[in-house]
């Protein structure tokens, strides 16, 4: 911790130094004859604690004090005056000084009064820190709250668009099925046709496929934006939520033809009483964390498990990725802790806030679930959620 002191007197200034060098503490000394070499001292360094003689020449004491606390108000200066000058100390502490002390200096004093802005100094930065994050928390929440406002508001847009879309495509899908039974009806009554009657129906089939995976694939955009809506704790099969889910990240092209894709899900997995986006939030960052890890690896392997015993509910998100390093293995859950860039400076780079795995975290807690994440023998990490069913299964 640097320590200015200003004195014009070389005599006070080299006790005050040989007694704050005997302190405990590592703490270093810096001189000054006045407010005004203090000052530029104060600009250039770093000095986190100034002890000023209230008169000198240039530049007095309060004047210093002044300055210094406009450019940066966590510095603690404790002033130095004779008796005469007892109003200065009313004006000192209006100036926020933290302490004021009388000549001669009785030294033990002093030394209350280091000890004193040393942890002031130590409350504040752990006060900024709170701040910061309280800020960096206030700021994500609003972009999720914005984000998830629009979401709704899209969201009652793609209903409306996806009711819109499904008349049609029903429509299609029963017109096709009586075209194709008409097309196998002819087939038996123009035997001279085969050939072309074989290559419509063909045709028709490939349409009537094509309705029925649309209609799915609207069905299930519909039942995620509905479900995402919901609030309370509610009945929920953990096998649906999975399966909507990857469904879901389909629609991003790159995840659909460039992942290869596991999927084992065990049917007889109990329904549990959760709330609904809690989970599918959860499963959705670490499908993104197992991506990210995946980005740069050749072979994608993308492995989800749903499995139960008699304690437990297991989800788990396998990936080939890059793994975690032992040193960060601590971190990880910590807010804010990231590997990747946090703005999007270079487009090529992954970015994060970090804030992935302690907001699952968080939305895991009210379950009594742990996330347990590790390396893979051979490649990349298995995060598993392990859910107790005391408490949860329906
Ligand atoms: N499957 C994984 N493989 C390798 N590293 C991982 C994996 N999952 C998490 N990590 C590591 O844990 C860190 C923290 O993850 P977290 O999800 O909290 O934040 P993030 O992914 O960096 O950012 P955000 O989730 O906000 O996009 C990651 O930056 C990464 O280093
Ligand atoms: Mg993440």
């Amino acid at each position: 911790m640097n320590i200015l002191i200003v004195d014009d007197e070389k005599a006070i200034q080299l006790l005050l130094k040989d007694f704050i060098s005997e302190m405990e503490g590592a703490y270093n000394v810096i001189l000054a004859s006045n407010g005004k070499e203090a000052l530029d001292i104060f600009i250039k360094e770093k000095i986190e604690i100034i002890i000023a003689d209230v008169k000198m020449p240039v530049m007095d004491g309060l004047e210093l004090l002044k300055k210094v606390k406009e450019i940066d108000d966590f510095v603690e200066v404790i002033v130095i005056s004779g008796v005469s000058e007892l109003s200065m100390d009313i004006e000192a502490l209006k100036n926020n000084a933290i302490d004021f002390l009388l000549k001669p200096i009785y030294l033990e004093g002093l030394e209350v009064a280091v000890v004193r802005a040393e942890k002031q100094i130590e409350f504040k930065s752990k006060l900024k820190e709170k701040i910061k994050y309280l800020e960096e928390l206030v700021d994500k929440k609003t972009r999720e709250l914005i984000e998830s406002e629009k979401i709704a508001a899209i969201g009652r847009l793609e209903q409306g668009l996806f009711h819109n879309i499904s008349t049609p495509i029903s429509s299609i899908n029963v017109l096709s099925q009586c075209v194709l039974s008409c097309l196998k009806s002819k087939l038996k009554e123009m035997p001279g046709q085969k050939t072309f009657l074989e290559e419509l129906i063909g045709q028709v089939a490939n349409i009537n496929r094509a309705c029925v995976s649309t209609t799915k694939i609207i069905k299930n955009f519909m039942l995620k934006s509905r479900n995402e809506q919901q609030l309370d704790m509610e009945k929920n099969s953990l096998a649906e939520l999975l399966k909507t889910e990857m469904q879901f990240l389909d629609a991003n092209i790159s995840f659909k033809h460039n992942v290869e894709k596991v999927i084992k899900i065990d049917e007889t997995v109990p329904d549990v009483n959760i709330i609904y986006s809690d989970f599918s939030q959860t499963f959705y960052n670490l499908v993104n964390n197992a991506l990210d890890a995946m980005e740069n690896v050749d072979k994608k392997v993308l492995t989800v498990e749903l499995a139960h015993d008699d304690n437990n509910i297991y989800i788990k998100v396998g990936d080939t990725g890059v793994g975690i390093s032992e040193d960060i293995k601590d971190k990880i859950f910590d807010p804010f802790f990231t590997t990747k860039s946090k703005k999007d400076i270079d487009k090529n780079e992954l970015v994060g806030t970090g804030l992935g795995l302690s907001e699952c975290y968080k939305m895991m807690k009210p379950y009594n679930a742990r996330i347990d994440i590790r390396n893979n023998k051979d490649k990349g990490v298995t995060v598993s959620i392990v859910l107790p069913k005391k408490g949860n299964a329906a």
